[in-house]
């Protein structure tokens, strides 16, 4: 499969990176894995003008980091998202990539599946809870299949991940698929 992996995380190196290099080091025997962060591709929000519905190759009239992902996501047969938990939710600069995604472009995808990354600061479950919720109605609406969530609480600081269980957890979801 090739695999591309969206990491929301703004902090080089920090824990998010860390998950999803886990994940990579399980996949990347069988699988082409692709990173692209939030860091490397400057994307700004949908305006919600819908023009993309009428224009020529339903190109978004934003010429920003978009234009890479679009490309990207056309070729993947699966999709991994990780992020850091911001306010309960996915970080900002993964959602304007999510966000998007509301684009005819979509329809030329070939993505069968998702995977689901997090790291918050707080040890409690229910930190994930709104993400999951989330990304169990998207996995409906787009009708993808579900190859496996990995959710650290408890990390706070850049390295705090380093001894963590979650590393294997991800490692073992890349053999895994
Ligand atoms: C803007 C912002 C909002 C955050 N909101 C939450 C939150 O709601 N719950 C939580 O447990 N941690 C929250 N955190 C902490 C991060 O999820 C945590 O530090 C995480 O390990 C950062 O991942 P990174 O090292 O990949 O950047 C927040 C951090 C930032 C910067």
């Amino acid at each position: 499969m090739k695999i591309l992996i969206l990491t929301g995380s703004p902090r080089k190196g920090g824990n998010t990176d860390a998950l999803a290099k886990a994940f990579v080091e399980g996949a990347k025997d069988r699988h082409r894995v692709k990173i692209i962060s939030v860091n490397d591709c400057k994307v700004n929000p949908c305006i919600g003008c819908n023009t993309c519905f009428s224009r020529e190759n339903n190109d978004c009239f934003q010429n920003d980091g978009m234009r890479e992902i679009y490309a990207e996501l056309a070729k993947a047969d699966m999709l991994v998202v990780a992020s850091p938990v911001y306010f309960y939710g996915i970080s900002a600069q993964l959602k304007c990539i999510i966000d998007r995604l509301h684009t005819p472009k979509r329809n030329a995808f070939g993505i069968k599946s998702l995977a689901l990354l997090l790291v918050a600061a707080s040890s409690k479950p229910s930190v994930f809870d709104a993400i999951i919720k989330q990304y169990e109605l998207i996995l409906e609406y787009f009708d993808l299949e579900d190859k496996g969530r990995v959710l650290t609480g408890g990390v706070n600081a850049k390295g705090d991940i380093a001894d963590r269980e979650e590393l294997n957890q991800a490692y073992l979801l890349g053999k895994s698929v």
